[in-house]
């Protein structure tokens, strides 16, 4: 069993693979400025939790990582809109800090598991060349394979790409490190999981969510659910559970198949267009969680700068070759975008109605105006 030092843990997929590790029988210690979305492991006789900024200097990083057989680095800022209101946030964090993991690393001979992203490839030929080409449905143009697919960014100006090339430089970096033999290192590009606890739903943090949560609050709320730029792009949806599989795998390591290798995880049989995504969770709401008489929201089209501001450009879409992981781990997903939904809206409408009780409870213990006027 090996000592992990999870980096970012209290994050969504931090905190579901924090509880996979554990189960597999490994030590982690996990670092996050955050701890509440693992606050049910904390008691955990092989988990230690540290509440420390990894860009804090006077946190001994060093002996941390010196500590550890293996390091995953899940830190990032991983949202679009941030990407769009502070790119230079996300390249301190996405890269300078990562970075600074990274060669820590080095220093101190450990293999480093690093959380990169499928926004590295970018955008499609499909879009750049404007349907110049002569079949731009055929899935070939957007399957993208971790050693041998190029990279297409927008330009400076669409700010949006600088989350991609910090990750990018970040994974050359690590790759030419892994050349002169001085690290051994993996790196992951996950395709949009989903699951419980992906994200805190807009309304209840200054933060800025995925699409999921944003149509999930539409829905708890009846207000409109959004479509981006008329919601033709399209996502490969993979399940929080079936990817921390394979991270798991990632982590055990087998024969050493997992030294310096990239690996997509993503369901390619999942593919959606953000707008089906909308009508399905939308149906799916309208059948098993909304209550009797619930006024269900209306989708609607907004421009893209409407929404994120100036500078953002999408990624149209984005297919995972998974052939590396199947053969190297054995690992294939096996969950549908409905499958995946249902326990995830089920959490969220949970959370929210564990919220109203909350909310209940403390307006009922409430001493009335007139007791404490008396
Ligand atoms: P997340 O935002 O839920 O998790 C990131 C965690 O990092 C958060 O808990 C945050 O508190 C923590 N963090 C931020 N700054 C920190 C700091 N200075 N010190 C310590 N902790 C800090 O995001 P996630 O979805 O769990 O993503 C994890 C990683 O996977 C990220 O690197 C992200 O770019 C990458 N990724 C995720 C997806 C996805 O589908 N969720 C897709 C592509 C890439
Ligand atoms: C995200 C983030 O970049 C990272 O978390 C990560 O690298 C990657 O996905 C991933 O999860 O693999 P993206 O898929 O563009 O990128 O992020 P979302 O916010 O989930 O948006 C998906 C699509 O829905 C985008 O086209 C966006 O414009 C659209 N959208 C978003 C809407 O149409 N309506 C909304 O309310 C929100």
């Amino acid at each position: 069993m090996a000592k992990v030092l999870s980096l970012g843990a209290g994050g969504f997929i931090g905190a579901h693979l924090t509880e996979r590790l554990l189960e597999a029988g490994h030590d982690v210690t996990a670092v996050d400025i955050h701890s509440d979305k693992i606050a049910d492991l904390l008691g955990h006789p092989r988990l230690a939790f540290i509440e420390r900024s990894i860009a804090d200097r006077t946190f001994d990083l060093g002996g941390m990582i010196e500590g550890a057989d293996v390091v995953v680095d899940l830190v990032a800022h991983a949202n679009p809109g941030i990407y769009v209101r502070q790119p230079l946030d996300v390249f301190r964090l996405n890269f300078q800090e990562n970075l600074r993991i990274a060669e820590t690393c080095v220093e101190k001979g450990k293999r480093l598991i690093q959380f990169s992203s499928c926004e590295v490839y970018g955008k499609t030929p499909v879009a750049v060349l404007h349907g110049e080409l002569p079949d731009p449905e055929n899935p070939s143009y957007a399957t993208f394979s971790e050693d041998s697919t190029d990279m297409i960014m927008g330009p400076v100006g669409r700010h949006r790409w600088i989350y991609a090339c910090a990750k990018q430089l970040l994974e050359r970096v690590l790759h030419a490190y892994g050349l002169e033999g001085r690290l051994n290192y993996t790196i992951i590009r996950p395709f949009n999981f989903i699951g419980p606890k992906i994200d805190y739903l807009p309304g209840e943090t200054d933060g800025v969510p995925r699409v999921f949560s944003y149509f999930m609050e539409a829905l708890l709320d009846g207000t409109p659910m959004r479509l981006v730029d008329g919601g033709n792009q399209r996502r490969c949806y993979t399940f929080i559970r079936d990817a921390v599989e394979c991270v798991s795998r990632i982590v055990e390591n087998p024969g050493g198949a997992c030294d310096r290798q990239i690996f997509n995880i993503g369901s390619p049989e999942n593919e959606v267009s953000i707008r089906e995504l909308a009508v399905l969770m939308r149906e799916l709401y309208a059948r098993h969680f909304a209550p009797a008489g619930a006024k269900l929201p209306e989708i609607v089209d907004v421009s893209a700068e409407s929404f994120y501001g100036e500078g953002y450009e999408d990624s149209d879409r984005r297919i995972p070759d998974i052939e590396k992981a199947r053969r190297l781990l054995g690992w294939n997903p096996g969950t549908s975008v409905v499958e995946m939904l249902m326990p995830t809206m089920d959490y969220y409408v949970r959370a929210r109605r564990e919220t109203a009780l909350d909310a209940t409870v403390a307006a009922g213990s409430r001493p009335a105006l007139a007791d404490t006027d008396a």
